[in-house]
């Protein structure tokens, strides 16, 4: 067993945020399944929403956040992270970020659902910048040890003794899998951050990295934290049509700087038949729901995203790695459209955290793409992601050193016990059920919603669950399997929640209930 002061699960932006700022006071364990920069943070390419700009205020971003967010966000939320923006921005560039800058400011790019330019950007590639300055940072720091290559699978809590959802299943930690020995072992803490991102590889066609399953999500829930608003996944727009590469973002500066989007058959745009104000920057799921339209009424593999009309020189330098990357395929932005569609890109609801980060759990905290702050609502605003992580990894690392003498040690707990499994010896069913559930999710939880769809997925769910449990029962774990458990167990949340919400709103439209209720309303659920 391995004792530390304060245990982070995951090593993106939300993690490493709040492991430089503990540390500064205590001693940080970050684990992280696969590599250290593996995470959605490292992917992120338009930028940082921030307000900078003399002309920009604060109320008007929480104004685009609230809009974006169908009136479902917590003002209090999106107030305590519009107005710490600025602050977050000068700490990463203390930390090196070189984001780019025009005449002695910081450049803003314009993102849709956003009223003013307010993106503060590396070119195209965002998060890989934040993710190395952090890396570096936290790789520096005496007090912080990264432990890359452990897959999480079970928080460590004493809920035997304790009442269940009562404020009382106290956290002491996590038992994980190290991916290269294949042994299990118990890690605890006095505090516990659970940092591990969203779950968008539950859909068949994601933007997100492989490793976004869901498992910070699915552990909290198993030991006993509420889960909130499961059913807001975001589809992004732009995703590249290309039958090799599936999950390359065209991030959504190209329509910020220009871009419109075409139908190739007819060759006009057609955002102007769905939000003729906004047109190509209305929010992402207007802009889905819109693409996903003209696909399916002219029968289209794809639409085309073209921005040639502008001079190659301003193409080739706001977008240089999609620039690249494209040419690369044979596709030239400067003077070619862009074939994309929509896919998964991010998941809103997670984990119900207050201002603090911190869960339903003692010992427990959360931040970043695997919680439900109150930041997105119904629909999160673009570059809104990012900012979330750095505020609420700041405010839960604070929240911990703040109370720091309320945190007993923690106790002996059991070693994993393997006396019962064996070696898998039919690891195709773990292949088999992964591509089963990514598949149903994307036909029957996607885009556009009903209510026998949702029924149908349940259902599969409910006999995959019966078969996992099994396999997970009879065979020893590996990191495939504890995705597949945790995809599942989102999955499932996904679909609970999208059945009762009887409503559309947001990221949630379901073509039997088309109206908006007048009121607001979380689907929490409580295990
Ligand atoms: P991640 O960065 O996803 O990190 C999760 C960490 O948890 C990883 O280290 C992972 O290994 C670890 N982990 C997960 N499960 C386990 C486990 N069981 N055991 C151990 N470790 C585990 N947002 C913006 O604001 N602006 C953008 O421009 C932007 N562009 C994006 C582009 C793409 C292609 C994608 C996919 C997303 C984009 N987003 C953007 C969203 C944003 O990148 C993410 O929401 C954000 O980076 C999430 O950070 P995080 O720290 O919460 O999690
Ligand atoms: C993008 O660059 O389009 C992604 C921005 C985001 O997801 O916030």
């Amino acid at each position: 067993m391995t004792q530390h002061d304060v245990l982070i699960i995951g090593s993106g932006a939300a993690g490493l945020t709040a492991a430089l700022v503990l540390a500064e006071r205590c001693k940080v364990l970050v684990l992280a399944k696969g590599a250290l920069d593996g995470g959605s943070t490292n992917w992120a390419q338009g930028g940082i929403a921030a307000v900078l700009d003399e002309g920009d205020t604060f109320d008007n971003h929480i104004r685009d956040t609230m809009i974006a967010g169908a009136g479902l966000n917590r003002r209090e939320t999106v107030e305590f992270v519009v107005e710490h923006a600025p602050q977050a921005i000068r700490r990463l560039a203390d930390l090196g970020v070189p984001f780019n800058a025009e005449e002695g400011s910081l450049h803003l790019t314009r993102e849709g659902g956003h009223s003013h330019r307010r993106i503060v950007h590396v070119d195209d590639a965002t998060g890989a910048a934040v993710q190395k300055a952090l890396l570096k940072a936290a790789t520096d720091h005496p007090n912080v040890t990264l432990l890359p290559g452990h897959a999480c699978i079970d928080l460590i809590t004493g809920r035997h003794e304790a009442e269940r959802y009562s404020g009382s299943g106290r956290v002491w930690g996590v038992y994980a899998l190290d991916e290269a020995s294949g042994r299990v072992e118990a890690y605890t803490a006095r505090a516990t951050i659970l940092a591990t991102g969203g779950a968008g590889r539950v859909y068949q066609f994601s933007t997100a990295p492989r490793g976004a399953t869901g498992d910070g999500i699915a552990m909290a829930w198993r030991a006993g934290a509420r889960i909130s608003n499961m059913e807001m996944m975001q589809f992004h727009p732009t995703c590249l049509y290309n039958l090799e590469v599936k999950n390359f973002l065209i991030t959504e500066a190209v329509r910020g700087e220009g871009g419109r989007l075409i139908n190739p058959r007819t060759g006009k745009r057609f955002m102007e038949f769905y939000d003729a104000e906004r047109l190509e920057l209305a929010p992402r799921d207007v802009v889905a729901r819109a693409i996903d339209a003209e696909i399916k009424r002219f029968g289209l593999d794809y639409v085309h995203l073209d921005i040639s009309h502008m001079p190659a020189e301003f193409v080739r330098g706001h977008f240089p790695n999609i620039y690249e990357r494209l040419l690369g395929l044979g596709i030239d932005m400067t003077r070619a459209p862009i074939p994309v569609v929509p896919a998964q890109h991010y998941t809103c609801g997670g984990i119900l955290i207050d201002l603090a980060g911190r869960t339903d759990l003692p010992g427990l905290y959360a931040a970043g793409e695997c919680t439900e702050s109150g930041l997105h609502g119904a629909n999160r605003l673009a570059s809104n992601s990012l900012l979330e992580c750095f505020v609420f990894g700041d405010a839960a690392a604070r929240d911990i050193l703040a109370r720091w003498d309320s945190f007993d040690a923690p106790p002996a707990v059991r070693p994993w016990d393997e006396s019962r499994v064996t070696d898998s010896d039919e690891e195709v069913v773990i292949k088999q059920n992964w591509t089963e559930i990514r598949r149903f999710m994307w036909n029957y939880v996607g885009i556009v919603r009903t209510n026998k769809r949702l029924e149908r997925a349940a259902h599969r769910i409910k006999l995959l669950f019966d078969e996992v449990n099994d396999y997970y029962g009879h065979f020893r774990v590996s990191t495939d399997l504890i995705e597949l458990r945790n995809l599942l167990q989102s999955a499932e949340l996904i679909v609970r929640s999208a059945r009762a919400r009887h409503e559309s709103r947001g990221l949630h439209y379901n073509l039997d209930y088309p109206q908006t209720e007048a009121a607001p309303r979380d689907t929490i659920l409580v295990p």
